[in-house]
């Protein structure tokens, strides 16, 4: 059985207008946030909910957490209705949202996890068991008693999803918990993300604009854009989909001769390369689709037009990706 289904979810959120030049105006405005949005996920799923700016991901987020109601449309969450079962619900369920906290500012970490525990009347027994895991997982003991805002965003975020995690939810809800965390932080974070939905088998639900967060952790994608599904599937059926947007940028000792630029087989065509000549006249812009012609080959291409004295990768950026989509 499913442990999420929605079902035609649809969210209109109506704001008063303010009309440029003139009195404040009563006209509502209604924004459709999320609309006709269908999908079921299986339990022990890693599912990456993405989607550009305003796509309608923490709206439906939300509407799966009972924060929000929807306007029309029918979500279950573990068998419950979030909005009409919010206590119950909240007992088998981990929220976390990167830009908010759920801890208490002005007291220890520690603390907080007791307030947690007390409001989620975690027995004392799971609770010990839970909190050395987490605690070692997490690498929490060396800030457990600062107050929580003290603590770095690194750190914070470590706190967060502990204190998401002392109940032993079965599923998992995460908007953006990698943003604004450095390299070694994130892959901290992803490598603790795997082994509770690996070992555990928590359902995890992850929004992220982090391409690496998705390569690495997420089994499923769901994209939505203008709060309606684009896309579902796998991130190699995804790629199947769109290809692999990359480029990379080489600049030439001279002025390249571009009417030599062959493949690697001596060939003259590029078709799946496309090239611009910067305005300095040696830098050189190259796209292609990695999937098709990796990047040392496109390198071995471009040789052909001339010495290249430096050149940098782009990395494909989840929203180029999410973007040929429309
Ligand atoms: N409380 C609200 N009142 C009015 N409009 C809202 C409200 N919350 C969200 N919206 C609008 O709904 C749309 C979807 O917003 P949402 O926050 O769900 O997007 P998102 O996919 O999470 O985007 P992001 O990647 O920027 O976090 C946006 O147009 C937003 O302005
Ligand atoms: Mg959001």
């Amino acid at each position: 059985m499913a442990i999420i289904e929605a079902e035609r979810l649809r969210k209109v959120f109506t704001r008063g207008q303010r009309l440029f030049g003139r009195k404040r105006s009563d006209a509502p405005v209604n924004v459709e946030a999320v609309r006709d949005l269908s999908f079921r996920i299986e339990p022990g799923e890693f599912v990456g909910f993405l989607g550009p700016n305003g796509a309608g991901k923490s709206t439906t987020i939300k509407m799966m957490t009972g924060i929000l109601h929807p306007t029309s449309g029918r979500v279950t969450v573990d068998g419950l209705s979030p909005q009409a079962d919010r206590v119950r619900l909240a007992l088998r369920i981990g929220v976390v949202f990167g830009q908010r906290t759920q801890l208490w500012w002005d007291l220890p970490l520690r603390e907080s996890f007791r307030i947690l525990r007390a409001m989620y009347r975690v027995p004392p027994v799971d609770f010990r068991r839970r909190m050395e895991m987490l605690t070692e997982l997490l690498g929490l003991d060396a800030f457990m008693d600062m107050p929580v805002r003290q603590l770095s965003l690194g750190q914070r975020m470590r706190g967060e999803l502990a204190g998401a995690l002392l109940h032993g939810p079965r599923v998992l809800f995460l908007d953006e918990p990698t943003i604004g965390l450095d390299v070694t932080a994130k892959a901290a974070l992803r490598q603790f993300l795997r082994s509770l939905n690996a070992e555990v088998g928590t359902t995890v639900i992850l929004t992220t604009h982090d391409m690496t967060d998705v390569e690495e952790l997420c089994q499923r994608i769901l994209v939505i854009n203008q709060g309606t599904q684009v896309f579902d599937g796998s991130l190699a059926e995804l790629h199947e989909r769109v290809g692999m947007p990359s480029a990379l940028r080489a600049t030439f000792r001279e002025p390249p001769d571009m009417s030599r630029l062959s493949d690697a087989g001596g060939r003259r065509s590029s078709p799946d390369i496309r090239v611009t000549v910067l305005e300095d006249g040696r830098t050189v812009h190259a796209e292609f689709n990695r999937l098709t012609c990796p990047a040392p080959q496109v390198l071995e291409r471009l040789r052909a037009a001339g010495e290249i004295v430096d050149f940098s990768m782009q990395e494909p950026r989840l929203e180029t990706i999410i973007q040929q989509f429309y």
